[in-house]
């Protein structure tokens, strides 16, 4: 795992969005996985500023919200569309984001596991981590060898993400997510993480033991994996000065 520590968001954003245009640059046909929140919405724009060939880019999106339809203001669908897709010039077709209105979630979800193998398996996927150590939506007590699947989220998450949709109580209780196993799948992971409200589920996940009350410490059974993090979010790790050390020091700047 390298951890990588900037000064800022910014800053972090920037040297993270260099490994998916180094992705597209290197493999046009690369499969891309991409996450929601608010954590990727700057290296969306920084991506989307460069200009870059989509046309054969395919994305597997993490997952989504049970029960929202794709125009809800709220789903993941929508959010795609409105701080990537429509920006960019990728085909319709190689869009993949979970359905929330599935009727048959079960098959969806194999179906979806199906997809991500046809098109060749994620090249690099894009992660977030929930303040209670999520990846995707994948909760505490997720299985490590999770695949695509429903969830059920945590109130912390449901408190979390009120924000998004004016009261707690709209949050929808239930998710499809890809697994902790899926994404591990990917030939590369990118995790970022801003602000001092993700410093401890980045520690623990980070520094703590693999275990799944932390989802995302599963990402040290990953042999490609670079975790940014602003300064805030870096602020609870005890090894916080031998990673800058090793970052500034690389032999080889693989960037
Ligand atoms: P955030 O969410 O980017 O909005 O903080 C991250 C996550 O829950 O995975």
């Amino acid at each position: 795992m390298e951890i990588v520590i900037q000064p800022t968001a910014a800053a972090a954003t920037t040297l993270a969005a260099r490994l998916f245009v180094k992705a597209i640059r290197q493999k046009p046909a690369c499969v891309l996985g991409l996450a929601t929140g608010s954590t990727p919405l700057a290296l969306y724009r920084e991506l989307i500023a460069l200009n870059l060939d989509w046309r054969n880019v395919t994305t597997f999106n993490l997952d989504e919200y049970v029960g929202l339809s794709p125009e809800h203001s709220q789903s993941y669908y929508r959010f795609m569309q409105e701080t990537l897709f429509q920006h960019v010039t990728i085909d319709k077709r190689n869009i993949h984001i979970p359905d929330g209105l599935a009727e048959d979630i079960l098959k969806f979800c194999a179906d979806y596991e199906t997809r991500i193998v046809e098109a060749g398996g994620i090249d690099i996927q894009l992660l977030g981590i929930g303040t209670d150590g999520h990846i995707g939506f994948n909760e505490p007590t997720s299985s490590l060898a999770s695949r695509t699947r429903l969830k059920t989220l945590t109130p912390q998450t449901r408190r979390d993400n009120a924000r998004f949709f004016g009261s707690e109580d709209e949050v929808p209780h239930h998710c499809i997510t890809m697994g902790i196993g899926t994404i591990l799948d990917a030939r590369q992971c990118v995790l970022l993480a801003f602000g001092k409200n993700k410093a401890h589920a980045v520690a623990d996940a980070v520094e703590g033991a693999v275990r799944a009350m932390n989802p995302a410490s599963a990402l040290q059974m990953h042999p490609n994996m670079t975790v940014f993090l602003d300064e805030d979010a870096a602020s609870e790790l005890r090894l916080a000065d031998y990673y800058r050390w090793v970052y500034e020091n690389k032999p080889e700047r693989a960037d």
